[in-house]
């Protein structure tokens, strides 16, 4: 797997919780696949931030987008601390995380139709490949460091 291929990968994954969400209404169970969720959303932002975008940016006509990525992600991070607040119990939870759902899809959309197609361009298999690697020790790393 190259590096686009592991993030596309999260990205299916944040996908399928978020719909996941839709479809719960218990509470525990809201919280559960939350946290879960705002694991992933923090270990996969971290890996962007650190090793792709820095990449990214040597790859033609990615400023944009990748400034977007990281404004992005600082609103992401503050959505999902607002819900970390919440009661599963109150209305108010599911609503903020449709929310969050409805910013998170855009966001992903956005790196997968833009910024993913110009690093496929701009950069070998090779580098795509090392890239992969330095990808999943920095989500080893931030996920050792992510504490609930
Ligand atoms: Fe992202």
């Amino acid at each position: 797997m190259d590096a686009i291929e592991t993030l596309e990968k999260d990205h299916h994954r944040i996908r399928s919780l978020f719909s996941e969400l839709e479809e719960t209404t218990e509470p525990q169970k809201l919280q559960d696949c939350f946290d879960k969720l705002s694991n992933i959303l923090i270990i996969h932002a971290e890996a962007e931030e650190q090793v792709l975008y820095p990449e990214a940016s040597n790859c033609q006509d990615t400023g944009e987008v990748i400034a977007k990525g990281y404004e992005d992600h600082d609103k992401g991070d503050q959505m999902v601390l607002e819900i970390k607040s919440l009661n599963p119990r109150e209305s108010q939870f599911k609503q903020k995380v449709k929310e969050l759902q409805s910013f998170m899809l855009n966001h992903l959309d956005e790196e997968e139709n833009d910024l993913f197609p110009k690093v496929r361009q701009g950069m070998d298999d090779r580098k795509l490949e090392k890239l992969a690697t330095e990808i999943k020790h920095t989500k080893a790393e931030v996920a050792s460091e992510v504490v609930d």
